[in-house]
């Protein structure tokens, strides 16, 4: 079983998005998956909710509520962190996962807290055993937008290595409202979107990333 938690003490920067349609890839692919909502806003449960019964099932676990029993075939668990997560939780959670995954966004913002986040988290996670691969992932970006050179060239400058970036894109947005993922809708609208997740999977599955 693998587990991935996506986290940001930054609000708004796409850790549900990131983790509902991460779990839609794996349960397109038959993996059984359980997606676990660390957030007291439940974002990710009330979009479980509206699933469509045709779809695959996720396994759904409100996180704040103890110990969390997936079915014994699960495959891959995600965890959905809130914002303002402190970072002493945060190290212990990271000890207890394989992947972590840090959405950022290209604003001046979301990068200075980001950097301050991860700064923070790295020390601590060092002193832990944890073997986690930690990855940062530029959210919303928007190529011609005066932040994304500026984000690049911070997102290299970072200890974590820069595993993907997904563009702004209202299938997202689509997606959120339906309780499906972009790997669920039709290809012609999410080609674009897909081909972009293609890089960070493999990364979350332990593969390397050619850039
Ligand atoms: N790449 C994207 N393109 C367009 N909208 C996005 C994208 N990522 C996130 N959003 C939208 O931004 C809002 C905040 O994203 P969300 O995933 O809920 O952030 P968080 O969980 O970090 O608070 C949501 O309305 C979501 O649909
Ligand atoms: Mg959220």
């Amino acid at each position: 079983m693998r587990s991935i938690l996506v986290v940001n003490p930054k609000g708004g920067c796409g850790k549900t998005t990131i983790a509902t349609n991460l779990a839609t890839y794996y349960s397109v692919w038959d993996m059984p998956t359980a997606l676990v909502d660390l957030d007291p806003q439940q974002s990710s449960m009330d979009w479980l909710r509206i699933r469509p019964k045709d779809e695959n099932p996720i396994q759904g676990f409100n996180g704040l509520k103890g110990k969390i029993y997936p079915e014994p075939d699960t495959q891959r668990v995600i965890y959905d962190c809130p914002a303002r997560t402190d970072s002493k939780k945060v190290a212990r959670l990271i000890a207890l996962v394989d992947v972590v995954i840090i959405p950022v966004m290209p604003s001046a913002i979301d990068m200075r807290v980001a950097a301050s986040f991860i700064a923070d988290i790295v020390g601590k996670v060092k002193a832990t055993n944890s073997t986690a691969i930690m990855g940062v992932v530029a959210n919303r970006t928007q190529k011609n937008y005066h932040s994304y050179s500026a984000l690049i060239d911070f997102l290299k400058a970072l200890d974590i290595p820069f595993v993907g970036a997904l563009r702004n894109s209202q299938n997202y947005v689509k997606a959120a409202d339906s309780g499906v993922g972009i790997f669920e809708m039709s290809m012609s609208e999410t080609q674009a979107d897909m081909k972009e997740w293609k890089p960070l999977i493999a990364w979350v599955e332990g593969k390397r990333v050619l850039k």
